[in-house]
């Protein structure tokens, strides 16, 4: 039987929803959360993602300002930049749209972002509060995935967990997401040696490599949970690829997410919880 599908979309307008009355709440309050877009060049990819977090913060009340700064800006220019909108009292997140051009220290810029303000949770400080299971920022896509998970009622606590990819921004903090949550976590990247094997073994299969259908239905356990967090720009295709081959892995899991629709939407939500967060830690309410 095909699998059931976990709608990320339909998910994502609800805790949208939340999110504006919570702003509206705020706004009573004499609190406009605001959130600095930074996007530097014209990656295509880039432009569109952060098009749709300034859309995301019209929809919902939150004040959003966008920096866009030409590919050749130098690393003291960006830094300055940082440390000004740190200051600014009206500016609760500051995100620095990744990638970034090869000339800039993406990890100087990362820390130079006050952590209190850091919506994107890349700041090494609530990487830290993340591994050690303390408070803070969590990166928006794993934790739109978890809340994707808990929405279909999936159990983590003892089961058997494998993401594949270990990225900063993904993979590493949703194995960490995983763990908190009791699951049985192992992370596969481009050195595993039998990567078909170790996915077979996954109840909740995570997939956040980058590449175009990797996940093979014949890779997968008969009912397993799987997640796609690949968001590939294929030649021929104007949707973007998940990685995971959708028609052959919906035979054989329970519950899938859908490309486009399922992750994407969620990460965008997630953001803007964020942002709401650090206006109310800003603000002590
Ligand atoms: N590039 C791809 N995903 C993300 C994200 O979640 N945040 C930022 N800042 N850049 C990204």
């Amino acid at each position: 039987m095909a699998a059931g599908i976990m709608d990320g979309k339909m998910l994502a307008q609800r805790l949208r929803e939340d999110v504006k009355l919570e702003v509206e709440g705020l706004k009573h309050k004499g609190i406009t959360p605001g959130l600095a877009v930074i996007i530097v060049g014209n990656d295509p990819a880039s432009r569109i993602y952060v098009n749709a977090k300034k859309k995301a913060c019209e929809e919902t009340g939150i004040y959003s300002e966008e920096f866009a700064l030409q590919d050749d800006v130098s690393q003291e220019q960006l830094e300055n930049l940082i440390v000004q909108l740190n200051r600014r009292a009206d500016i609760n997140g500051i995100l620095l749209q990744l990638p970034i051009p090869g000339h800039l220290d993406e990890d100087k810029l990362l820390m130079a972002i006050d952590p209190g303000k850091d919506v994107d949770g890349f700041h090494p400080v609530n990487m830290g509060n993340l591994v050690l299971g303390r408070e803070g920022f969590l990166p928006c896509t794993p934790a739109g995935v978890m809340e994707i998970l808990k929405e279909y009622n999936v159990q983590v606590r003892g089961r058997e967990c494998v993401v594949v990819g270990r990225s900063n921004i993904v993979g590493k903090p949703q194995a960490l997401l995983l763990l908190r949550e009791h699951g049985t976590v192992t992370i596969c990247h481009s050195r595993t040696a039998n990567l078909a094997e170790v996915c077979r073994r996954a109840d909740i299969l995570v997939a956040a490599v980058g590449k175009p259908e990797i996940i093979k239905g014949d890779m997968l356990k008969s009912g397993a949970v799987v997640i796609d967090v690949g968001m590939n720009r294929v030649e021929g295709s104007k949707k973007p690829v998940g990685d995971v081959e959708y028609e052959t892995a919906r035979e054989k899991a329970e519950l899938i997410t859908p490309v486009p629709g399922g992750v994407g939407p969620m990460t965008i939500a997630m953001l803007l919880k964020n942002t709401v967060k650090a206006a109310r830690l800003a603000a002590e309410c």
